[in-house]
């Protein structure tokens, strides 16, 4: 069993080793970020609604989050374990998880500073149908503007821009860096912190060296 939270601002490459983690340890990846966007594409109810504040960098209300991973973590593929990219992002979310009776293995945070950030997210580019992530210059495509694995197109994401970027990371800042301390305190031994501005293969080597310790 493994059950692990990724924390950390945005562009901070959680998404990045999201992918390497759910291929490694075979636990799906429930990123609350990509269950908007997919329902922002469907046009769904949930969508419109969520689509207000994803454009505006705010958080999306915690109710409809916590609705939404619960309903997530009960399917059956979530039996063995699950890897939180994106949630939870408020002290809210964090107490409804463990109102829950959610017990997590591992918060993994990755921490980045603002500037790196910034370069990071300006070059971003994704696959919209499963939210794999490139970045033109550190995390390139084999062929640029298109998807390894389907060939498909890749996208900008529109909460990219500057203006929008800048605050996404006050909205970390303020609501969603005081989870470093909640979990500190409550799960020390569960947390670790990950300096996220080494190349890509060496953050995923040391994400990888804490999960597999947590296995043994
Ligand atoms: P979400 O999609 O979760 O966005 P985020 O947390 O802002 O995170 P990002 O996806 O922007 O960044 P990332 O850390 O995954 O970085 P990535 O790997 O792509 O959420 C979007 C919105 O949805 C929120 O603003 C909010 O409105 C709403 N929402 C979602 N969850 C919510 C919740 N729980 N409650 C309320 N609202 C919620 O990497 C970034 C770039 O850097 C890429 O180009 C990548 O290739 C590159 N890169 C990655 N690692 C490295 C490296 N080591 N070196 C160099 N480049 C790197």
């Amino acid at each position: 069993m493994l059950r692990v939270i990724l924390l950390g601002p945005p562009g901070a490459g959680k998404g990045t080793q999201a992918q390497y983690i759910v291929q490694q340890f075979n636990i799906p990846q429930i990123s609350t970020g990509d269950m908007l966007r997919q329902a922002i594409s469907a046009e769904s109810e949930l969508g419109s609604m969520a689509k207000q504040y994803i454009d505006n960098g705010e958080l999306v209300p915690d109710n409809v989050m916590v609705g939404l991973v619960n309903d997530r973590i009960a399917q059956a593929d979530c039996d063995n374990g699950f890897l939180l990219d994106g949630f939870p992002r408020t002290l809210g979310q964090a107490d409804a998880l463990k109102a829950a009776g959610v017990d997590i293995d591992a918060v993994i945070e990755i921490a980045v500073p603002d500037d790196t950030i910034v370069q990071r997210l300006s070059g971003r580019r994704m696959h919209s149908a499963s939210g794999r992530t490139y970045h033109v210059e550190f995390n390139p495509p084999q062929v640029a503007d298109i998807d390894d694995a389907t060939g498909e197109p890749l996208i900008q994401r529109d909460d990219d821009k500057a203006e929008t970027v800048r605050n996404r990371l006050d909205v970390y800042a303020k609501q969603t860096a005081p989870l470093i301390e909640y979990y500190q305190q409550h799960l020390p031994t569960a947390y670790h912190r990950i300096v996220g501005t080494a190349e890509v293969e060496t953050v995923k080597g040391q994400v990888h060296a804490v999960l597999g310790e947590m296995l043994h």
